[in-house]
């Protein structure tokens, strides 16, 4: 595992684009793994640079992680109104590359039968040949994906219950400015397990802010458990990047 601290959000966003970018450029068939929130925006808005700059995505295949379950991508509604994280992917990379639609793959959220499409979706995975590089966040309760405390390290995609914390953490993100309570959000979710994220041939994590300083150290450093599931980074042991600015890893030393 190599972490790379940077000066600031800016400087991290770039740093993962460019890795993600040479990946691109020397298998220009790759398969990526992809995250949402608001930490990995900076790295999609270098991402769409590097394009604007001729990085062709024409043959890039996408799996993202994770969905909440009883939402889809809605073009008839605002941005704002639209909280699947198939719509996130598309307004803040997808519509400004030339990735193409049938290469993408997000869970789907609407699907009338969780446990066939999370079969569905482990064989997709398997069939484009494993994915070659996993971007991931990581939630304020130390989650990858939505794999909440307690989920196992060798779980697969799975319908996961999300808990208080990522239902705050989400709320204030995302679902506050829009209007909507804080009861009409999404509970569950599709989410890749953290074993089938572990099958990645190479992972980055990005964490920014002082917010996360705590529990990036926790999963970095502290114990690899079940209530830290991002801690399963340790037990990866091909290339592995966590991408930090210097608020994030301010508490590395102190564990
Ligand atoms: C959600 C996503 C995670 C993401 C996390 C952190 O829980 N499912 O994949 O890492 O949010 O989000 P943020 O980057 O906004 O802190």
């Amino acid at each position: 595992m190599e972490i790379i601290i940077n000066k600031n959000y800016l400087e991290m966003s770039k740093c993962a684009a460019q890795k993600i970018g040479e990946l691109v450029k020397n298998k220009p068939d790759c398969v990526l793994g992809l995250a949402t929130g608001g930490t990995p925006i900076g790295t999609y808005r270098e991402l769409i640079k590097l394009y604007n700059q001729g990085l062709d995505f024409s043959n890039v295949k996408t799996f993202n992680l994770d969905e909440y379950l009883g939402i889809g991508k809605d073009l008839s509604k605002s941005y704002e109104m639209d909280q699947s994280y198939a719509r996130f992917m598309h307004e803040e990379l997808f519509k400004h590359t030339n990735i193409k639609e049938e290469n993408v793959h997000v869970p789907d959220g609407l699907t009338k039968n969780p446990e066939e499409f999370c079969q569905w979706y482990e064989d997709a995975i398997k069939k484009s040949g494993g994915i070659d590089l996993q971007l991931l966040g990581i939630g304020g309760d130390g989650h990858w994906a939505f794999n909440e405390p307690g989920s196992s390290l060798s779980s697969r995609t799975r319908v996961e219950k999300l808990t208080e914390q990522t239902l705050d953490d989400n709320y204030e993100a995302f679902y506050k400015n829009a209007g909507i309570s804080r009861d009409d959000i999404p509970h569950y979710a599709i989410t890749m397990g953290i074993g089938t994220i572990l099958e990645a041939k190479s992972l980055i994590m990005l964490a920014n802010g002082q917010k996360k300083a705590e529990i990036v150290a926790k999963a970095l450093a502290g114990n690899i458990t079940t209530d830290v599931t991002a801690s399963a980074i340790q037990l990866f042991n091909r290339d592995s990047y966590v991408i930090l600015d210097k608020e994030a890893a301010s508490r590395l030393s102190k564990v």
